[in-house]
């Protein structure tokens, strides 16, 4: 794994953004990877900035996320659907009807991560993948178990997922306990992946994904399998 090591958040962001404008550029009707959380808020503002400066185009790039709360709607302000339009599709010229997050209003779930897992086949692979890291070492939300999946799958979300989560929500019972998430398969499917990580909360789990192991209590070490993939952090998830 490549590692680029920053001063601060601000940096993480634009040297993120940079690498993703970088496959925008080479191919203008890429398929971007995309992930929620509070640590992709900055680069999705650097892209809106470069997006509005006319120094990227969104108009012919298609997106996947990883994942979604289930059940949830669209339309609901915790949901990844929603964060997504807010953080980053309503400020750019992306046609939205490219642009997918797995179904949390699907009735059967399991039918539609089989469909949300063709459907990344069809339009994929992603030309990159954007990741966060959980502090328990989680990428989507792939939680550590005794084994991972390897397809978009049903989930329930682990007690410290949720205590996690919780800011974003009126109270710890308010946090869905379930989604649907791309496995560790279709991230691993992407041609190229970043792993973005900051402050000192997730310094144990960027250890555990550095050590060299293969442990699936570290969902996030199974990217040691993949031949690109870039991890960006600042000192203190560098655990220093
Ligand atoms: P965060 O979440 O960016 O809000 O810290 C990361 C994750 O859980 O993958």
């Amino acid at each position: 794994m490549k590692i680029i090591l920053c001063k601060s958040y601000e940096e993480i962001s634009v040297r993120a953004a940079e690498i993703v404008a970088d496959v925008m550029k080479a191919d203008p009707a890429c398929v971007l990877g995309l992930a929620t959380g509070s640590t992709p808020v900055g680069l999705y503002q650097k892209l809106i900035e470069m997006n509005q400066s006319g120094e990227i185009d969104f108009s012919e790039v298609t997106t996947v996320n990883l994942d979604e709360y289930y059940p949830i709607a669209p339309d609901n302000d915790q949901s990844y659907r929603y964060f997504m339009n807010v953080n980053l599709f309503d400020h750019v010229n992306i046609d939205k009807s490219k642009t997918y997050v797995p179904d949390g209003t699907a009735v059967d779930p399991v039918e539609a991560c089989a469909t949300y897992e063709a459907l990344v086949a069809q339009v994929g692979p992603a030309d990159i993948q954007v990741l966060g890291i959980g502090q328990n070492g989680h990428i989507g939300f792939n939680e550590p178990d005794a084994a991972l999946e390897v397809a978009t799958h049903v989930t329930d979300l682990t007690e410290s997922t949720i205590k996690a989560n919780a800011r974003f929500f009126s109270s710890e019972a308010d946090v869905p306990t379930k989604a649907l998430t791309m496995g560790i398969g279709t991230i691993l499917s992407a041609k190229k992946i970043i792993i973005l990580a900051n402050g000192a909360a997730k310094a144990e789990a960027v250890k555990k994904m550095l050590s060299g192991k293969l442990d699936t209590s570290c969902p996030a070490s199974m990217l040691n399998l993949h031949g690109d993939v870039t991890v960006i952090c600042d000192e203190a998830a560098m655990g220093r």
